[in-house]
């Protein structure tokens, strides 16, 4: 069994961010990222953070706009409005999950496509299924791609099974994979928490990428030997031990799978820190197509 190293392989994508962005100022643009997070979140609150850290390393024009929870949906529709149309932002992410009384999908719809690096807007989750590169895909899923790459892991003709349904991984994840391709032409079966002989499924995977947000779901008897696992949930579970009164684990029951696989992404360690490194490159995309230029390194 070998660990997949999620932290080394960021921190390649983030040089060669950083690459793209020195590129891009000698042409006289900067890329700039807006993060808006409603309400207060903790883990939100910490991605956020994250995201603005990375983006100051880089070089990265940076914005967080942090609102109170009560903010209502046309003040933050107002606040979308003012980064579409500002010029200094190429990318805008709002923070999900936001707070019920504003509707997710209105926000997602009102954000301009060609500055959606999180890739929800149905302009780019059409382009994504019609193979169309000029579209943004979610980051977790490239996340997951490009960690399955990295390793020399067969993609094309691979059975792969995708635990997790939501548009934000499963599904986009499942649309990813199965394209024409390099990094694509894999068997996908999208399982879910309706589906039946769920271990008939998954011991017939080559890789099974687990996005359901539930601790130690993927069991030992659910995958096969040498199989490779991508685990993408985070969870916070309760541990008396730990100083903040919680640790963070996957949605797999990492002790006793991973002694059967070829290979295995650790949590934390694995998927999530490939997210942050995906969004900052989707945003030099972003920047590259809104200003007609062109860098080396896209996703
Ligand atoms: N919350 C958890 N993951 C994500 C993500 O990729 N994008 C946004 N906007 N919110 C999230």
């Amino acid at each position: 069994m070998k660990l997949i190293d999620g932290k080394t392989v960021a921190e390649k994508i983030h040089e060669q961010t950083h690459a793209s962005v020195q590129m891009l100022a000698k042409r006289g643009h900067r890329p700039g990222l807006a993060v808006i997070l409603v309400g207060d979140n903790p883990a939100s609150r910490t991605y956020v953070r994250k995201k603005a850290e990375q983006c100051a390393k880089l070089g990265f024009h940076s914005v967080k706009l942090e609102l109170p929870e009560n903010t209502s949906q046309g003040e933050l529709l107002a606040h979308v409005a003012t980064f579409n149309q500002d010029p200094e932002i190429h990318g805008i992410l709002v923070q999900s999950p936001l707070p019920t009384h504003i509707n997710e999908a209105k926000i997602v719809h009102a954000i301009s496509p060609e500055k959606d690096v999180d890739g929800f807007h149905p302009i780019n989750v059409a382009k994504l299924a019609l193979e169309d590169p000029s579209g943004f895909i979610p980051c977790t899923p490239l996340g997951c791609r490009c960690l399955l790459l990295e390793y020399g892991v067969p993609i094309s003709g691979a059975n792969v099974v995708v635990l997790g349904r939501s548009m934000i991984v499963g599904k986009s994840l499942a649309l990813l994979l199965m394209q024409r391709g390099s990094g694509g032409d894999a068997t996908v079966t999208v399982a879910h928490s309706r589906t039946l002989h769920l271990e008939t499924i998954t011991r017939a995977a080559d890789i099974v990428i687990t996005a359901i947000g539930s601790p130690h779901f993927l069991q030992a008897k659910h995958v096969r030997d040498g199989a490779v696992v991508i685990d993408v949930g985070i969870n916070r579970v309760e541990d008396a031990s730990q100083k903040n009164g919680y640790r963070l684990v996957g949605d797999v029951d990492f002790e006793n799978v991973a002694p059967k696989c070829s290979l295995i992404t650790p949590v934390p360690g694995g998927v999530g820190p490939m997210t942050i490194a995906m969004l900052l490159s989707n945003t030099i995309k972003a920047c590259c197509q809104i200003h007609g230029v062109q860098v080396l390194h896209s996703t």
